[in-house]
């Protein structure tokens, strides 16, 4: 049995089985509130479906890399896997620096930036409303706006198709599989020049190296012939066999 624990719940995974009696056994071991397993996460909101096994709240507040993240687990995702990625992109971020998190999610990427630079200003566009409301209530428990004395992080409602061009950044989050591509030309439209695009793909293993500069380079090439500099190709985890999760860090210029 696979298990990671977020905030005082302990997740499961499918291979787990037991009766009530070792689910409080287990909750007591691992010093948790609830046990849940995560039945599916779907759609474009990445909405989960769970069965909690044991305890009756969902809600929680995880630390991790010095953040604090509030949020419940039968309303929004939370990735395993991407810890090293989400302090990664934080330590990347120069002073001074506009970023727009175009799918920002409850603040996976965007509350790390906030507490552990000296970015300037962050928008953190999310379009799931639930999702939202954590954004919302995870700048607040990190005091990022309250230590910066302005709204150095602005949560914003909405499609980063529309959103995201509103805005000129020097540091462009595309933190989303699966259909990121499609989403490439409002990055382009705000990403500066000179700017940097962390543009996420799921990849066949032996397309790694091309296809997710291949599209990068398309798009930038057709808004206004820009040129791509690759920077990095960061391996984040095995998504499905063959297939990895990649992030492709990329200077537009
Ligand atoms: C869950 S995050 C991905 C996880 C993250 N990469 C991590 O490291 O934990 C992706 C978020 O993008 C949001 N999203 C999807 N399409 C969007 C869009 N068009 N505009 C804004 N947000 C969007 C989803 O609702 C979801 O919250």
């Amino acid at each position: 049995m696979k298990w990671k624990k977020i905030g005082d719940i302990l997740i499961v995974d499918d291979k787990f089985s037991g009766s009530e009696n070792d689910f409080e056994s287990i909750a007591s071991k691992h010093n948790v509130k609830s046990i849940v397993k995560i039945d599916s996460i779907e759609g474009q909101k990445r909405e989960p479906t769970i069965s909690l096994l044991y305890g009756n709240d969902t809600e929680t507040i995880h630390k991790e890399n010095g953040c604090l993240f509030n949020l419940d687990l039968s309303k929004v995702m939370w990735a395993k896997g991407n810890n090293n990625e989400r302090l990664r992109i934080a330590k990347l971020v120069k002073d001074g620096e506009t970023v727009v998190d175009m799918f920002a999610g409850i603040g996976y990427f965007s509350i790390p930036i906030g507490v552990h630079s000296q970015a300037k200003q962050i928008y953190s566009i999310e379009i799931n409303p639930n999702s939202y409301h954590f954004l919302k209530r995870n700048i607040e428990l990190n005091r990022i706006n309250e230590k910066a004395n302005y709204d150095r992080m602005i949560p914003i409602l909405g499609d980063c198709a529309i959103e995201a061009p509103k805005y000129s950044a020097d540091r462009v989050l595309m933190g989303y599989v699966k259909t990121t591509h499609h989403f490439l030309r409002p990055a382009m439209e705000c990403v500066k020049d000179g700017g940097i695009i962390h543009y996420h793909e799921t990849v066949p293993d032996k397309l790694i190296e091309t296809r997710p500069y291949e599209r990068v380079k398309e798009i930038a090439w057709e808004c206004g012939e820009r040129e791509v500099e690759v920077l990095n190709i960061q391996r984040i985890k095995r998504y499905a066999p063959g297939v990895e999760h990649i992030v492709l860090d990329a200077r537009i210029n």
